[in-house]
């Protein structure tokens, strides 16, 4: 379908990784809590003070080396994010000028809750093959350690912190990304939210003191539109590719809970050996999930020439949707 594919991948985590037992220290839960219900067992978090771009620097800098291209190709950088390193500018000026890219790029921060690295995908790809770039760097970076209330055991142990990215560019004889399926339901923008903040309800001393610049989620309602969200976006990626759920080689989905991804496996009817879990060790990393668990499968040399790759995500907004790629 476009005639683009992807040339390169790297991730990030920070180095300090948190097990669940760590935080059973802090505040009142527990491993077997956490990981009956999520399936995590660890996640990596950001030190406080540490720059939360400079991780997207380090997925961005491994992804050229593994495409062997130099910082200098790059004509455009996304930085899919739920909370920008700053309001203003945003995330992608910040990797651009950790990265020196020399050529002046085009940049933006793209904001499409869990999904953004999906969206991120697509869209650049979709403008590489109308020829508007030559050299895209997609970078999905989260440090929603920042944003979660670690009071509030509901959120708090579900999220870690990192970031993946990957290099597309165009590739004239075979089309690499082979379906996108995009879509966003209004219907559900209280599902998970940072009430304050922006520009409805700026930074007060009034809405610090409510909390309101922390994440909320209404855990049972994500899990409900989550599976049949991903399974349909699927679908409906894979019939525009002509492929069936049992073309797929590697599912990769979003990594907000083992919960949440089993069902929708078992939905497509795909194997558990060909879903790409690392919700274990990482925890819930946000848009950076599917960039870095692409990245682990490649650098474990599970991927061959040919496979079927699906990226399916949904969250906040809720933003939801499936890039199909032959790799
Ligand atoms: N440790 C111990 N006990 C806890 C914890 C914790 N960390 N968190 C909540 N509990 C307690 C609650 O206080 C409650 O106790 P109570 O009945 O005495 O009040 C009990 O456990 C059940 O709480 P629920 O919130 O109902 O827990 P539930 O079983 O629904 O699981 C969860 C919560 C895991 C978040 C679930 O709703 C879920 O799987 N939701 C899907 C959403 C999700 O995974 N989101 C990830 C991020 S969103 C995204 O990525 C797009």
């Amino acid at each position: 379908m476009l005639k683009v594919k992807v040339v390169g991948t790297g991730s990030f985590l920070p180095p300090n990784r948190v097990t669940n037992f760590d935080l059973a220290e802090r505040m009142d839960t527990s491993d077997e809590w956490i990981r009956s219900r999520t399936g995590i067992h660890t996640r990596h978090l950001l030190d406080p003070g540490a720059p939360p771009a400079q991780m997207g620097v380090e997925a961005a800098r491994a992804a050229l080396a593994a495409a062997q291209l130099p910082p200098a190709q790059v004509d455009v950088l996304i930085a899919a994010t739920n909370v920008s390193e700053q309001p203003v500018p945003g995330t992608a000026p910040h990797i651009a000028a950790g990265l020196d890219l020399p050529n002046e790029p085009a940049f933006l921060d793209l904001k499409a809750g869990c999904s953004g690295f999906v969206y991120g995908v697509a869209l650049a790809g979709a403008a590489l093959a109308a020829g508007v770039f030559r050299c895209a760097l997609v970078v999905g970076i989260e440090a929603l350690s920042r944003f979660v209330d670690w009071t509030d055991r509901r959120t708090c142990v579900l999220f870690g912190d990192g970031a993946g990215a990957v290099v597309l560019t165009p590739s004239p004889d075979e089309a690499a990304i082979l379906g996108v399926s995009l879509h966003g339901d209004h219907g559900k923008l209280a599902l998970l939210r940072v009430e304050a903040g922006g520009v409805r309800l700026p930074a007060s001393v009034d809405t610090v003191k409510k909390g309101l610049h922390f994440l909320k989620m209404e855990g049972e309602g994500v899990f409900r539109a989550a599976v049949p969200m991903m399974e349909q976006a699927t679908r409906e990626a894979l019939h525009q590719a002509g492929l069936a759920p049992q073309d797929i080689t590697w599912l990769i989905p979003h990594q907000a809970n083992l919960r949440i991804i089993r069902p929708l496996a078992a939905r497509l009817g795909i194997p558990e050996e060909r879903v790409v879990i690392n919700i274990d060790r990482v925890a819930n990393t946000s848009t950076a999930s599917i960039p870095i668990a692409l990245d682990e499968l490649r650098r474990a040399g599970r991927l061959s020439p040919g496979d079927v790759v699906a990226l399916t995500a949904f969250g906040a907004g809720a933003a939801y949707g499936t890039v199909i790629l032959r790799w």
